[in-house]
């Protein structure tokens, strides 16, 4: 059944509420979205991975769902979303949406019923304990949420506590019950349906936790990883969920593979395992960043040790490459000088860089625009996890509060999720009433329209790469290999295929960097891709990379 169409693909990923708003309440909505699927068919992406737009309180913006096979009506109807997608497909664009199944909303019918009492037959749904001591106040262990605190909450009516590894209006569905897997499964086979292509599956890999669910290993910030992530049944119900519907319709699944890393995920998406189909890692995340918020300093070598690990998976592992999504800061402003004078050269060496690797790329929202970083007060933050981080310290170490404020101004979530920056006007385009979130100020001059008359933007660019991407069978079957791993400044590899090569160089400094080549047999060496405008080199013995540099040669 599967043609594996996503080894030919290009992602966009959607933030509904953050992509564009037609009917002016200032909450981006399907029917906005419906408005730009030319501007979509126009940057030549061909499948698109659209966060929750199901039913929800948006305690975590649609990742707390309260009815699975209904539209949140803040962004439409059915009828909108069908529309939708019937749209999408009349431009080859397939849609993957987000299945966010480790836990519901506590507002879903099935937690409703759960909590009401312990002999109720959706008890069993999701995972609750007695509390430890004589008097059961203490949560039954030590795990916590990765929104800060612990990850249990006590529950008056019945005198349990439940689990919630995400906010306490997050309950963690208990996979253990084999009515919750084939109500997956029925979710699953509802959408396939009517037409959707895939799911990226939000956090898969903590599903399955330990039986007693043990006490972890003592950990300041994320306590409790050892006993879920990739638990003792992941395998087994990946293969049910798998085989029960994944597998009955040419789909693609990814995972939201938090806690995996490169050892572990030939397990998890080796095509022979009949599980997932690609994941989306986080150990790229992780060299900059520590317990998801936290910025520590970037290392281009370990940041490209993560990668040629990844590419050196074997052949049947298939990757996700992404910089950017809704959870990670803006990487124009992450891995460099977002706003400095080689902006427009970063960015694009930005997309050289993982554009030419092995896998499916994608592109997350405003990046293609070269999007960035926020500045904003404390009391702008209104993304759950910051808000948690400021309250958490606020109140047990004030004293933190300024190291708070540093790191969510480089990591918090919220600098993904500002409006998308169309136009320069009041809303930027977004819309025309007053926007959910703060508008970057710097809309002004980074926006689509200025972008769309502008033969140098970055958005331009991203449009000619992922043209050269298309059909091109060097970068999506060619081999890998990596030069100068040593070097601290320069990503640089080779893509080949049969007799033909492609060498990627990548200046991730804002100064010039000079690279002795001779290692590389660049005899005959054609410029293909260049981020400079105007300019053309031989790839000599030596050259001189210039600030954010990148190109990409071909050998025959
Ligand atoms: C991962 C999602 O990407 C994130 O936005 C969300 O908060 C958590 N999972 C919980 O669903």
């Amino acid at each position: 059944m599967k043609s594996r169409w996503y080894k030919d693909a290009v992602f966009y990923q959607i933030y509904p509420r953050s992509f564009c708003d037609s009917n002016g309440d200032g909450i981006g909505d399907i029917r906005g979205i419906i408005s730009k699927l030319d501007y979509l068919k126009d940057l030549g992406v061909n499948a698109v991975w659209l966060s929750p737009v199901y039913k929800s309180p948006n305690d975590d913006n649609g990742y707390d769902i309260s009815d699975y096979r209904d539209i949140n009506p803040e962004f439409g109807t059915l009828d909108d979303w069908k529309e939708m997608i019937e749209g999408m497909h009349a431009r080859g664009i397939r849609l993957v949406m987000d299945l966010v199944v480790n836990h519901t909303s506590d507002e879903h019918e099935w937690f409703k019923q759960s909590r009401s009492s312990k002999d109720n037959p959706y008890r069993d749904y999701y995972i609750w304990r007695k509390g430890r001591g004589k008097d059961g106040k203490r949560p039954p262990n030590n795990w916590t949420s990765r929104f800060t605190g612990r990850a249990w909450d006590y529950d008056e009516a019945t005198g349990e506590w439940y689990l919630h590894l995400f906010s306490k209006k997050q309950p963690d569905l208990n996979w253990d019950n084999p009515k919750v897997r084939q109500e997956v499964i029925d979710i699953c086979n509802y959408w396939f349906e009517l037409g959707v292509d895939g799911f990226r599956c939000d956090v898969i890999t903590y599903v399955s936790k330990k039986e007693g669910l043990p006490n972890g290993k003592f950990n300041i910030a994320m306590c409790g990883d050892e006993h879920f992530v990739i638990g003792p049944h992941f395998h087994e119900y990946m293969n049910e969920v798998n085989e029960k519907s994944w597998s009955k319709y040419d789909t693609m699944i990814v995972g939201e593979c938090i806690g995996c890393n490169m050892d572990r995920a030939p397990s998890v998406i080796a095509e022979d395992r009949n599980e997932l189909d690609s994941a989306i890692t986080f150990e790229l995340m992780d060299v900059d960043m520590k317990w998801s918020f936290f910025p520590v300093k970037f290392n281009l070598k370990k940041f490209k040790a993560v990668q040629s690990g990844w590419q050196n998976l074997p052949e049947n592992c298939w990757n996700t490459l992404y910089y950017e999504n809704h959870d990670q800061p803006r990487s124009i402003t992450r891995y460099g000088n977002g706003r400095g004078i080689y902006r427009k050269q970063l960015g694009k060496m930005l997309a050289v860089s993982y554009f030419m690797l092995r896998g499916t790329p994608y592109v997350y929202q405003g990046q293609e625009i070269g999007m960035t970083n926020i500045s904003l007060k404390q009391e702008e933050y209104i993304d759950i996890m910051a808000t948690r981080i400021f309250t958490l310290i606020g109140k047990f170490a004030p004293f933190l509060l300024p190291v708070a404020r540093w790191a969510m101004s480089k990591r918090a979530r919220d600098h993904a999720r500002t409006p998308m920056q169309w136009e320069d006007k009041t809303g930027c385009g977004f819309t025309t009433g007053t926007p959910w979130m703060k508008v970057n100020p710097n809309c002004s001059d980074i926006n689509v329209k200025s972008s769309l008359n502008d033969k140098n933007s970055i958005l331009n660019f991203y449009k000619q790469l992922i043209e050269f991407r298309k059909g091109n069978e060097i970068i999506r079957d060619g081999s890998y290999k990596e030069y100068f791993p040593n070097n601290s400044k320069v990503f640089c590899y080779e893509r080949a295929l049969g007799d033909k090569r492609y060498i990627v160089i990548c200046n991730f400094k804002e100064k010039k960097v000079p690279l002795n080549v001779d290692e590389i047999n660049a005899k005959g060496a054609k410029l293909r891709v260049c981020n400079w405008p105007g300019q053309d080199k031989e790839l000599g013995d030596a050259i001189l990379l210039r600030p954010y540099e990148a190109v990409v040669y071909e050998i025959k």
